[in-house]
């Protein structure tokens, strides 16, 4: 029994900031942007607008392209790092939107990598009969968690959702996910402060990311190296047997880094980095949707997914779509 996708979605908020706009903000060029993380522009959520209504419009359509109604769905996973509230958890804001009752609902925070964390649990509960249709959704409102006075970091994050719907089958779908993490990096990329720890907030009294970038940029391009060959030595496959590689959008750089090792040509790398940034858990399932509904990702393809993001946290999933 494998898990199948069979349907996907993807939203961005309407507000859209381009690289121009970022130069008003902070002393920043559209070519220093572009150069060094190849993002054009990042969509932005209105204030009213929040994390669980991002992920409401991305599940539908996702929903809505499998063919699912919400008395259909039986599991709930949302992958955030920017909560709506601190509780009840995103998924239960998002299911009470949904208008679906009783089924498991519940947040993954695993920051970039998110995403697939969720759908390594969800892999999980389908492989083991507890769910015949899962509802996965990476979303994210990083605006909320950004400096927007720090030139190294607000350039770099945006705002949008993407969701899966997965269910049973006996054709192949996830062939196999792979998630780790090493808390000792937790320095170098983090937001400071929370909910219990207070001691490190900024002199507004709130929590902001902070990045040491280039240390981060290292570790990524390594990290993702491994997990590449991991996954492919778990499934005992060669590189060629990958169709395309739909990796975490945070730069272009890193991205290049992966489908060079892969040996991968970047036509078959998906990359929506320019268009939103980096949307952390939201930017696997937001480049996966759009590569299936230009008709770039065909049936029966084999897709690696792959993330890298704060914990540090990593992972891969290898599936046939
Ligand atoms: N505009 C102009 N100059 C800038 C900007 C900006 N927006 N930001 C930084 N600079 C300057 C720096 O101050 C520095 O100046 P200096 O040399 O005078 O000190 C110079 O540019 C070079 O800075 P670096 O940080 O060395 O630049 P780098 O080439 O490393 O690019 C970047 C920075 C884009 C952040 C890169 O390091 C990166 O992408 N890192 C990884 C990000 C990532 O993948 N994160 C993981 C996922 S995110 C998550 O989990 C939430």
């Amino acid at each position: 029994m494998y898990s199948k996708i069979v349907g996907t979605g993807r939203y961005l908020p309407e507000k859209v900031l381009t690289n121009f706009d970022m130069e008003k903000l902070v002393d920043t060029t559209d070519q220093w942007i572009e150069e060094r993380t190849g993002i054009r522009q990042r969509h932005v959520a209105a204030e009213n607008e929040t994390t669980s209504d991002l992920a409401f419009h991305a599940a539908k359509n996702a929903m809505e392209a499998a063919g699912v109604s919400n008395t259909d769905v039986d599991l709930i996973i949302v992958a955030t790092t920017t909560p709506d509230r601190v509780f009840p958890s995103t998924a239960c804001l998002l299911q009470d939107k949904l208008d679906i009752h009783g089924c498991p609902a519940f947040d993954i925070q695993a920051v970039c990598t998110g995403f697939v964390y969720a759908m390594s649990i969800a892999d999980k509960f389908i492989k083991s009969g507890e769910s015949k249709c899962a509802l996965v959704v990476g979303a994210e409102t990083l605006s909320r968690i950004l400096d927007w006075n720090d030139r190294g970091t607000c350039v770099l994050f945006g705002d949008g959702a993407g969701a899966v719907v997965l269910k049973p089958s006996e054709e192949p779908g996830i062939l196999s996910t792979h998630i780790h993490a090493d808390g000792a990096y937790n320095d170098l990329l983090n937001v400071s402060a929370g909910v219990s720890d207070r001691t490190q907030l900024f002199n507004d009294g709130a929590a902001y990311i902070q990045m040491k970038g280039n240390e981060v940029f290292k570790m990524a391009v390594n990290t993702l190296g491994s997990i590449v060959d991991e996954t492919l030595a778990a499934n005992k496959m060669q590189k060629s047997d990958i169709d395309w590689l739909v990796p975490h959008q945070a730069n272009i750089r890193i991205i290049k880094a992966t489908a060079k090792k892969l040996k991968m040509p970047m036509d078959h790398v998906v990359t929506t980095v320019d268009k939103h940034g980096n949307t952390s858990a939201a930017s696997i399932p937001l480049a996966f949707d759009v590569a299936i509904r230009d008709g770039r990702i065909k049936p029966g393809e084999t897709v690696m997914m792959e993330a890298f993001g704060g914990g540090f946290t990593w992972g891969a999933v290898l599936f046939q779509y």
